[in-house]
């Protein structure tokens, strides 16, 4: 994952990059991996930058062996169970914007492979379950696995699409010709990228995009994903081509301008991105051992193996950076609080009339709202929902200033921008809703798949929490984390009967729809005030107190039809749910950019799943399941291992699933709902970013607007007229799959199986030093006997608890330099000040649970003024100890892959 920070300076770093162990025919491959490893373990400010090229040198020589794989798939393929869409994604609804993919009969097909001794190094077989990964297009849906977690691949250029007038379909520039010319005062203008390696640039994208597509149900979004704008820069995320690109993208990378200048010569980058200490890993063999086993190759940090030299040769010296720029102050971040006018290069307004307390990159408030006089319109910034601690609270309580401010300064029209919004927290979501309509409960309807495994884990955790005494001290935080238990299902309302759960059976229905089976709609219970309490994390805004006398959720000061949600289709998880509660209420939807093509465009193409879950709180919630009901444990094996202990997943990895679906009010009872998921949901509008607007919030707010409520000629041709919010029948039906998708179907239709065995299987005798770890091929790691990263020990009690064990972590996330300087000193952490540099959401510490939690581990962390943990993306679990003693679990980032945040 590409810094903000770093990435603002990389004229001068990549100076300074070096070339390891080029890829040259003559180069000994065997110590690439070596030293690069060596180079990103110091930490330095340049060891997070490699060429593209050695990275995948390195990786590529990275060796396979088929029985951890084949114990992976196993584990994964039990844990994609629990993904809520299979059926539909083997069979979409018609509007459904991808192929179809039938997920099982993929992990069959890489199953095959397998057993045919078809791979021949470690990141092929990653490759394609990556692949497979990325054809769920879901961005609940990820997986940290092996090699290819530490690194991600990213232009050097960031780049952006615009239209010149609003009207002429966009083309692509580099961002920081179009931020130049705007600093410059349009004395010049920028010219488009016409081809890329030799491509017609729009070609070369649209591959590009669907290839690196993160979870997106629409080319729309995966073409925005790969561009820079101004809400992304004021979170510190990179974009996908920038520098969240899954699979090798090459070495060389040109660009050609249509003014016919010179072309702009440069090379594809790599990132490293794993934030914990690596270990002293030498070869290929070290590397396989410690990022697709989890062992560390040294014992007690002696490297355990001579470190081979290799001739490491400069291939190039440094690349000519400049972009026509000169790098002015405008580009600094200043570090102050309270606008986000530098972070975003002058496009946010220096004078936010709103604005949430510590705003900042590296802060945790992210609300600002602004006041447009002129055209009598309120916007609301909200480009995340995920919050933490006292920051959920603030931020429900700066919308609510917001509100106070819009209707004291009388104004008729609200905008809530959702732009580069990736979810976050539920609970948020529900507030921000309630706060515009109160006393408008929002249906908030899901459900799951009914199958056999999650029924008897439900089964058992339902029945155990429903037998505790919440009067009882034993029994009351346990009682209390289980209300928000994705397994406890009697706190949860049944949208048919509008009555709590009796039991988990009677939530396991199934109903039966396309040979699957799904269980009866859920609600949450926000009249709850326990519920609503734990959903908050223990930090309940003082407006849910009764005696405050407050005024929030007293009145509805706007109608529907003066909403507009803008967005730019990356609206993902708890954004796409926002999104569906206003529409339902009439709130219009206005999506700004797109391909360069005509057309409707949905507004939020992300994830519409209601849950996002991880492998790792399924296992936790397996092992509580065993533990609470023995003989579940024993009526499941193997996938419910006795005595606690978690499911073997082969090879380490961090995998995310969806686990519920939204379900619309209007089809809950039907047992053909469709997931909102697969559901064709077209904005009202579209309009292009253009030159103009694209670094001018303002002008992009005024589009909007003018668009909505003054002129909707202003939108995209053909852009209208396809949406349903307010009503159910639009007047044009949703465009079919486009042929574009079907061009980019990740496995063929047909599968055959390779026919003779690869030789490269065996162990290569070019790794002596791996020969340690030689019989782990037939043999399962023993627990214990290695250090194990990123891998979840507990220590079952007598009581029945999970106590977790404690294990020296990095935690990579501290809060700026005392943040680290607490950890190093109350939690024995080695903790590199990663975090001064970090991503927005990366430098936070949070309380660990959302919406139904993170897995009970980590809900003991929280009503105990614990020191709190958020997993942004790829999360690894491990244990410290908190002031109290007592045993904590934080899910520590690993910072890899996916743009969006997962909280939901
Ligand atoms: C090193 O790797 C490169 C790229 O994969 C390959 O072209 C070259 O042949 C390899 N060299 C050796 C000695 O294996
Ligand atoms: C995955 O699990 C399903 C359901 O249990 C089973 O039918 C299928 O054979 C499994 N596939 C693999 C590759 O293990
Ligand atoms: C051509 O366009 C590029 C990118 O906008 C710019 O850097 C360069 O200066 C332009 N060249 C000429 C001759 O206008
Ligand atoms: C939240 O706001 C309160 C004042 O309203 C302030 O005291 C507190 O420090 C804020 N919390 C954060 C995390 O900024
Ligand atoms: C769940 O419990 C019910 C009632 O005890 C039982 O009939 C059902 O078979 C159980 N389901 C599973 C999957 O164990
Ligand atoms: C579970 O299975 C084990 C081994 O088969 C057996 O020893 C134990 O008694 C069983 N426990 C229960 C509660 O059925
Ligand atoms: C941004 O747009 C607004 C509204 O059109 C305009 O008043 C302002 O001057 C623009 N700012 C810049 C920096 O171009
Ligand atoms: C499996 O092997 C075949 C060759 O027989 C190959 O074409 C395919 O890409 C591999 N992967 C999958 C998922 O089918």
């Amino acid at each position: 994952m590409l810094l903000r920070a770093s990435l603002l300076g990389f004229g001068a770093s990549l100076g300074a990059l070096r070339a390891v162990g080029a890829a040259d025919a003559d180069v000994d491959n065997r110590s690439i991996c070596g030293d690069l490893m060596a180079q990103a373990n110091t930490g330095d400010e340049d060891s997070f930058y490699f060429w593209a090229s050695d990275v995948q040198a390195c990786l590529s020589s990275v060796p396979f062996y088929s029985d951890p794989a084949l114990r992976f798939l196993e584990y994964y393929n039990t844990t994609l169970q629990f993904q809520s869409t299979l059926a539909f994604l083997k069979t979409p609804p018609g509007g459904y914007q991808q192929p179809a993919v039938d997920v099982v009969d993929i992990l069959h097909r890489i199953e095959t492979n397998v057993t045919a001794g078809y791979y021949q190094n470690q990141y092929d077989f990653e490759v394609d379950l990556q692949k497979l990964v990325l054809a769920i297009h879901d961005a609940h849906v990820y997986l940290n696995i092996g090699v290819t977690t530490p690194f991600v691949y990213g232009s050097p250029y960031s780049i952006s699409s615009v239209s010149i007038d609003g009207k002429e379909p966009p083309k692509a520039y580099l961002t920081d010709a179009i931020r130049q010319a705007q600093h410059d005062g349009w004395t010049w203008t920028p010219s488009p990228i016409s081809q890329i390696n030799g491509k017609d640039a729009v070609g070369y994208l649209t591959d590009f995009a669907s290839l690196n597509s993160i979870g997106y149900v629409e080319s729309h979004a995966e073409w925005n994903a790969l561009m820079g704008h101004p809400a992304q820069d004021i979170q510190g995320w990179p974009n996908v081509w920038q520098g969240a690109t899954t699979f090798y993208p090459g070495d060389e990378l040109t660009f050609t301008f249509e003014n016919a200048s010179d072309p702009l010569e440069t090379f594809w980058l790599a990132y490293y991105t794993y934030p914990l200490e690596a270990g002293p890993i030498a070869t290929s063999g070290d590397m396989y051992n410690f990022f697709a086993l989890g062992l560390y190759p040294a014992v007690n940090g002696t490297p355990a193996h001579p470190v081979p030299k290799s001739n490491v040769v400069a291939k190039r010296d440094a690349v000519d950076t400049n972009t026509g720029g000169d790098e002015g102050d405008w580009l600094e971040p200043s570090g102050e609080d309270g606008n986000w006018a530098v972070e975003s290069s002058g496009a946010y307004p220096e004078k936010p009339d709103v604005v949430q307390p510590d705003l900042q990159i590296s802060g945790g408030g992210i609300v600002t709202g602004y006041f447009l006089h002129e055209l009598s319109t309120g916007v609301l910034s909200l480009p995340s929902f995920s919050q933490y601690g006292d920051y959920l609270s603030n931020f429900t309580q700066t919308v609510q200033e917001f509100i106070d401010g819009a209707v004291q300064n009388n104004l008729s029209k609200i905008i809530v921008d959702l732009q580069q919004n990736s979810g976050g927290e539920v609970v948020l979501v529900m507030d921000t809703f309630l706060r515009f309509f109160p006393g408008r409960e929002p249906f908030a309807g899901s459900r799951r798949r009914s199958h056999h495994l999650g029924n008897v884990i439900g089964n058992a955790t339902t029945a155990w929490w429903s037998g505790l005494n919440p009067e009882s001290e034993d029994d009351f935080s346990d009682w209390e984390l289980g209300l928000v238990d994705e397994w406890v299902i009697t706190p949860r309302i049944d949208a048919e009967t509008g009555k709590n759960f009796e039991n988990w059976q009677e939530y396991a229905g199934p109903k039966r729809h396309l040979g699957d089976d799904f269980t009866l709609v859920e609600r949450y219970n926000i009249s709850d005030v326990d519920f609503i309490y734990e959903m908050f994390g223990g930090n309940l805004p003082t407006d849910y107190l009764e005696d405050t006398g407050t005024d929030a959720f007293a009145a509805e000061h706007w109608d529907a039809k003066d909403m507009v949600l803008l967005t730019d289709g990356l609206c993902s998880s708890a954004c796409s749910m926002f999104v569906e509660l206003m529409t339902r209420k009439g709130a219009r939807t206005v999506a700004m950019g797109g391909r360069p093509a005509s057309g409707p465009m949905q507004a939020a193409s992300g994830s519409r799943g209601a849950r996002a879950y991880s492998s790792s709180s399924l296992d936790g919630d397996m092992a509580v399941a065993g533990l609470v009901d023995l003989e579940v444990a024993n009526k499941t094996l193997p996938n419910i291992p006795p005595n606690a202990q978690t499911r073997d997943p082969g090879l380490w990895s961090s995998a995310y699933f969806n686990l519920r679906d939204q379900i619309r009010e209007d089809e809950f009872k039907n047992n053909d709902a469709v997931p909102l998921q697969f559901k064709y949901e077209a904005a009202d509008c579209r309009l292009y970013y253009t030159l103009r607007n694209l670094y001018n919030m303002t002008q992009q707010w005024t589009d909007a607007h003018d668009a909505a409520w003054r002129d909707s000629s202003l939108c995209v041709e053909g852009s209208t007229g396809y949406s349903t919010a307010g009503q159910t029948d639009p007047a044009h039906r949703p465009p079919p799959v486009p042929e574009l998708a079907e061009a980019h179907r990740p496995f063929p239709k047909t599968y055959t199986p390779p026919t003779h065995k690869n030789p490269g299987t065996a162990a290569p005798a070019s790794y002596p030093d791996f020969a340690a770890h030689h019989a782990l091929r037939r043999q399962r790691p023993v627990r214990g006997q290695h250090e194990v990263h990123g891998s979840q020990s507990e220590v079952p009690q007598e009581d029945g608890r999970r106590a977790p064990a404690p294990v020296k972590a990095c935690l990579p996330v501290c809060h700026g330099e005392d943040g680290c300087a607490f950890y190093k000193s109350n939690m024995a952490l080695s903790c590199k000040p990663f975090g001064s540099r970090e991503l927005k959401q990366s430098t936070v510490l949070a309380p660990a649970n959302v919406g139904g939690g993170w897995g009970r581990g980590e809900q003991h962390a929280r009503g105990r003024g614990a020191a709190q943990a958020e997993v942004v993306l790829g999360a690894v679990p491990a244990y410290v100890w908190d002031e109290d003693g007592w045993g904590v679990s934080y899910l520590i980032t690993t910072l890899v892959k996916s743009s969006t945040n997962q909280t939901i």
